[in-house]
């Protein structure tokens, strides 16, 4: 779209002017703010896990070829959002098959039990190690196997942070194996590590091949130069911001196209939401099946996933590229945009106040059956 190239030019052209894209690549926050330094200095390191993520591979290639032997086969993740939405993508990408437990849904849980137990491996997947409601499936699966007479310790695989209480548990609970993830690399940047690389491996995707397309993308995305990818979408996304755009709607190409990725719009959402719509700013992205939301239907093309600045007069971004450069494309626009919107993208101070909000009310009953509401969460 011209009109939005000619916002955008003078704001990728700052970001390339500051180095902002190989102080990200370097994990140097400076740029992020004084606020955010602290922080953020310690949260960048998942700019580099096409690299520190590759000793994973064989461990996880291991246990599962371990579990095959046994006849373990089916694989059911218990994880929500950054723990969840990446082995969602990945899986659906490859075409195998990964049940999720992301919500408390009876329905969904009914569904993940009613499949055969004997040949089911359950990942419980946390980086805090103290999510209810993974806690919760963790708990229903871990009686589910112990009621089929099958040992639940042998079928738990847990991946979380080191020192998080999911990680003690694992250990006194004797569970199968444990994987622990590298703590500086916040949820929604987890992709490619244990969090995304673990379910989708045990369930049969080609995780190395992800790993080759994320550093086949590294050097291009460390380029202080415009035509970097992550510095175009950025500098649009910011451009889009200052024209008074509410939203960034994303989408991929249709099912029919080699290029299509299932579901890479609910992780690439939730990165954004989470990211950048902090403080009252930020645009709202929103994800839609498929590229025919009304007015996009000419945004198809060969490109995927699709980024399109709403409302009127749409204008429409293509990002093309594999699965694993995907991952990296967005989490490095995600982190220059913030730059540009002057947002600290790496904290998340709701998500946090939200879930102590939640463990709070269930460890003191009398407010649970009183009704109270739970402590309120300040900002979006
Ligand atoms: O991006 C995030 O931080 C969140 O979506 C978390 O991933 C989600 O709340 C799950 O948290 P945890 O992995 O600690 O269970």
């Amino acid at each position: 779209d011209a009109e939005l190239a000619g916002k955008a030019a003078p704001l990728a052209d700052r970001l390339a002017a500051e180095g902002a894209a190989s102080k990200l690549a370097a994990q140097d926050a400076t740029l992020w703010g004084p606020d955010a330094e602290s922080e953020a200095s310690i949260r960048l390191s998942w700019t580099t896990l096409h690299k520190s993520s590759r000793p994973l591979i064989g461990e996880i290639e291991a246990l599962r070829a371990e579990l095959r032997s046994e006849g373990v086969d089916r694989v059911v993740l218990a994880g929500m959002g950054g723990s969840s939405l990446a082995p969602e993508v990945i899986t659906a990408t490859a075409g195998v098959q990964l049940t999720v437990l992301d919500t408390t849904d009876p329905g969904q849980v009914a569904d993940a039990l009613a499949g055969d137990l004997d040949r089911t491996v359950l990942v419980v997947s946390s980086k805090s190690g103290g999510t209810v409601e993974t806690d919760s499936h963790r708990r229903i699966f871990a009686k589910a196997f112990a009621d089929a007479g099958i040992d639940a310790a042998r079928r738990i695989v847990v991946v979380t942070d080191p020192g998080s209480p999911f990680s003690a548990l694992s250990e006194k609970e004797g569970y199968r194996k444990t994987f622990l993830a590298d703590p500086h690399v916040g949820g929604r940047y987890s992709a490619l590590t244990a969090f995304g690389l673990v379910p989708a491996g045990l369930a049969g995707a080609d995780i190395a091949r992800l790993l080759d397309q994320a550093a086949s993308a590294a050097e291009a995305l460390a380029a202080d130069t415009t035509d970097n990818p992550a510095i175009k979408l950025a500098a649009a996304w910011g451009a889009a911001h200052e024209a008074g755009a509410e939203k960034v709607v994303l989408a991929t190409t249709d099912s029919g196209s080699s290029s299509h990725l299932p579901g890479f719009p609910d992780w690439a959402e939730q990165l954004i939401a989470e990211s950048t719509g902090k403080l009252g700013t930020g645009l709202l992205p929103v994800a839609v099946e498929g590229p025919d939301a009304p007015g996009f239907a000419d945004a198809k093309a060969d490109a995927t996933p699709v980024a399109i600045g709403v409302p009127e007069g749409a204008a429409k971004i293509s990002v093309t590229g594999a699965l694993g450069a995907q991952f990296l494309v967005w989490e490095f626009a995600t982190a220059l945009a913030g730059r540009l919107l002057g947002i600290n993208p790496f904290d998340q101070p709701d998500v946090e106040a939200a879930k102590k909000a939640a463990r709070a009310l269930l460890d003191d009953p009398e407010k649970l059956k009183g009704g109270e509401a739970p402590a309120t969460v300040d900002g979006s």
